[in-house]
């Protein structure tokens, strides 16, 4: 069995595993190779053997403990039929729906269907990878798929969702539970086709307070959780609600995942007392310290193992890597974590 499973089951494991929120990323020049060759980031996401390629990239270089099969959180709504694409430079875009209206009701065969090269890609991916290496399937959660849906874009400070949350909180509900039906049969078929772990991405918790966490964030997540345990009763399910501050305490709480990823405004004291007797804990190397090297990341991963390392732990980034980062200081964070 892998390490990164092992501790997702409790274990303290010394090293610890380690792998990189988007690690198959544009500071790999192969990487962008693969991706120039495919034309747009829809085409890689969606041919299964350059997604697969893509997917073990990093783990034939840095010998990371997991791959995270390569895709987007945005092919869900476009596999409801929501245009999307991704503007060269900048990110993605969508037709912003405007009401609940604009979409289809939830057609789940059609959705799979839209989807089935991912799936592909996660059995043409399992095969190849050693059976050390963990398989990460991935969702992005309701509230931050929605906030895309809505706005159409990305946004500084999910303005437009968060109008729609206050002004037309029915119509939210709406996009909210489409996507919780969505996300489980999605993740399901991951599963099925050979995934050894999940991650739901709450990228956008940050912005949500008490009551509104609870509704818009926890309760969805949960749902998902709920049904993709009716079929996969022991699938290890890893929760990443971003900046949500005390709401990571709510989610180790309440719902019943092996572990959350922290980003880099947690503190580890903190984490380590509050979290860490009940669940695992991934995390959370500032990406900023990734892109310095040197002394300051050494420290950082020092205080991470010495604060958190007696425990379950798995070494991550608090958010994804930067497409600036040198792939020297990504050798230097693996080494210094595996005491080389
Ligand atoms: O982690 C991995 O290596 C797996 C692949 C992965 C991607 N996106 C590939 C990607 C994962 C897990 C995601 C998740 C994702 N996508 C999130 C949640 C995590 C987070 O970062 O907060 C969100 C919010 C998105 C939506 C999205 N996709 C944005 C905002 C962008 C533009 C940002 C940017 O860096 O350009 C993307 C594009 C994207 N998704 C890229 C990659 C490698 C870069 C596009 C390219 O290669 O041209």
């Amino acid at each position: 069995m892998s390490s990164f499973i092992s501790v997702l089951q409790g274990e303290t494991m010394t090293p610890p595993p380690i792998w990189l929120m988007r690690q198959a990323g544009r500071y790999l020049p192969e990487y962008r190779e693969v991706r120039a060759k495919a034309g747009g980031f829809l085409d890689l996401c969606y041919r299964p053997e350059l997604a697969a390629e893509v997917t073990l990239q990093p783990i034939r270089r840095f010998d990371f403990d997991a791959a995270i099969i390569f895709s987007d959180i945005l092919v869900v709504p476009h596999a409801l039929g929501q245009r999307l694409w991704f503007e060269e430079g900048e990110g993605p875009r969508l037709d912003p729906i405007g009401t609940a209206g604009d979409l289809s009701p939830y057609d789940g065969e059609k959705l799979l269907s839209h989807l089935e090269p991912v799936f592909e890609a996660v059995a043409q991916t399992r095969a190849e990878l050693d059976d050390e290496k963990a398989l990460i399937g991935f969702c992005g959660a309701p509230w931050t798929v929605a906030s895309y849906m809505i706005a159409g874009r990305g946004t500084p400070d999910l303005a437009p969702i968060r109008a729609v949350a206050k002004e037309a909180p029915e119509r939210l509900q709406t996009v909210i539970d489409l996507l919780v039906e969505a996300s489980s049969d999605y993740l399901c078929r991951k599963v099925e086709a050979g995934v050894d772990c999940l991650q739901i991405f709450e990228s956008w918790a940050g912005v949500l307070e008490g009551a509104d966490f609870d509704r818009w964030s926890l309760e969805p997540v949960g749902r998902i959780i709920e049904r993709v345990r009716r079929q996969h009763p022991h699938i290890p399910i890893i929760v990443f609600p971003r900046k949500s501050g005390e709401g990571y305490l709510k989610v180790v709480e309440r719902l019943p995942v092996q572990a959350v990823s922290l980003d880099q405004t947690v503190d580890l004291e903190w984490a380590k007392e509050v979290l860490q007797s009940n669940v695992a804990l991934q995390g959370n190397i500032d990406p900023g310290l990734l892109i310095e090297g040197g002394d300051g990341l050494q420290r950082a991963v020092d205080t991470l193992l010495e604060t958190l390392g007696n425990g379950p732990l798995i070494v991550n980034l608090g958010h994804g890597i930067d497409k600036t980062t040198p792939i020297e200081h990504v050798h230097q964070l693996v080494d210094r974590v595996r005491g080389r």
